[in-house]
């Protein structure tokens, strides 16, 4: 018998990324992540995930060179877009996006090159997409521009300022894996079976689509539009809670403090949002942990990664709607990891479940004949 939820249940082993929940740590093949987020580019911790080592040069040539000449779509991506039923909500059109992506070339097993063509063409798609339902042409890759400028740039249509473009890829490092979280577990078991990378992708953005998962950050902004004022904090939470409603951008099942992930990004929105927004957020999240050390006593609740990520993303400029895609994209490096990694080792990941339903139970006599009246 294991814990609702397969919590704390080991499925296997990995060297990609360590969460210690107890010590709030997250490391990348050893390396501190927020180490990472402060010194590389997305490049090289993409070179670091799927390659096992850091590269020699900080952009790593080699992979920098493969994405840049992969952001560009294959014939046939744009005519995808065109089709997308007006008003799709972004993360439902990057599914099926990615879905629609070439097939036939990514069959398994997964390869470094398939990895990198998810990596490299997702942020193109996500931003054509952007622009086409405003109206406005798509924007071709600048193959002048580092992956994460890139994606800022098709979507705006105009080179991003360093700054902000640097809060953003630094927020690509740090959501660009974390341990076995449900959408790397739901991508890992359709790898299992020896479908293709393609399918696992879309199934993990269907998994962080939930706000359990990935589906919390925009809601963690609302809830400070909702507030308004630091003032209102205390009144508006304790109804929440009343209410026993989940505040977005607390609790999470590995770490029992904080998320080191928020710590990383609150330093970031630091210099980034503007101040009555960032004293704004500080506040709620002050008032938000101690209402939830008095209302759940038992539960070690603390500020999770969505909470702060919405507060860059969005002094970022990006539109809601794109945080949860935005956060997809950073995750696409380690969802090609783990593909790569499932594959070097692959059993079917098949579990049991105890079944609790009725037992021995017979159709009495007769009970079907004469019923269908076709
Ligand atoms: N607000 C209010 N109560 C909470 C919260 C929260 N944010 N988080 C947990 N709790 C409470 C639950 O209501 C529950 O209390 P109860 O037993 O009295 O009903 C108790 O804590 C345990 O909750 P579980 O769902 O069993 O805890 P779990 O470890 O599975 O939860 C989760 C993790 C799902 C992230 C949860 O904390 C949550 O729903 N948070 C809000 C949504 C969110 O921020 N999602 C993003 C997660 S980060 C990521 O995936 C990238």
């Amino acid at each position: 018998m294991t814990g609702k939820g397969l919590e704390s249940v080991e499925v296997g082993e990995s060297a990609i990324s360590f969460v210690e929940g107890a010590q709030g740590r997250l490391s990348f093949r050893g390396y501190p992540a927020s180490e990472l987020a402060r010194a590389l580019c997305y490049e090289s911790v993409v070179h670091l995930l799927l390659r096992g080592s850091l590269p020699a040069d900080d952009p790593p040539r080699e992979i920098d060179a493969e994405l840049r000449a992969r952001r560009p779509l294959p014939a046939g991506a744009l005519a995808v877009i065109e089709h997308l039923p007006p008003g799709a909500a972004p993360m439902d059109a990057l599914r099926t996006m990615v879905s629609a992506l070439d097939g036939h070339a990514f069959p398994y097993p997964p390869t470094e090159t398939q990895g990198l063509e998810l990596i490299a063409r997702t942020p193109t798609l996500l931003a054509a997409f952007e622009r086409r339902r405003h109206g406005a042409p798509p924007v071709d890759p600048d193959p002048g521009a580092g992956h994460v400028t890139d994606y800022l740039g098709m979507l705006e249509g105009r080179r991003p300022e360093p700054e902000r473009a640097r809060a953003l890829e630094r927020y690509f490092i740090l959501l660009a894996d974390h341990g076995m979280n449900a959408s790397t577990f739901a991508l890992r078991v359709v790898l299992s079976t020896q479908s293709d990378l393609l399918s696992g992708a879309t199934t993990g953005i269907g998994a962080l689509k939930g706000p359990l998962h990935g589906g919390a950050p925009a809601k963690a902004v609302e809830m400070l539009d909702a507030i308004g004022r630091p003032e209102n904090a205390e009144e508006w939470i304790r109804a929440a809670l009343a209410r026993h409603e989940r505040l977005m951008g607390f609790g999470h099942r590995a770490y029992k403090v904080e998320d080191p992930r928020a710590e990383a990004l609150r330093e970031i929105a630091r210099g980034t949002a503007r101040p009555e927004r960032f004293r704004l957020a500080e506040a709620v999240e002050r008032t938000a942990l101690r209402a939830l050390r008095e209302a759940k006593p038992r539960e070690r609740i603390y500020t999770n990664v969505e909470f702060w990520g919405g507060v860059v993303l969005e002094a970022v400029g990006l539109p809601r709607d794109l945080f949860t895609p935005t956060f997809a994209l950073a995750r696409t490096a380690g969802w090609a990891a783990h593909a790569l990694e499932q594959a070097a080792d692959n059993r079917l990941i098949r579990p049991d479940v105890r079944y609790v339903g009725p037992r021995d139970l017979h159709l009495p006599p007769g009970a079907i004949a004469g019923r269908r009246s076709d």
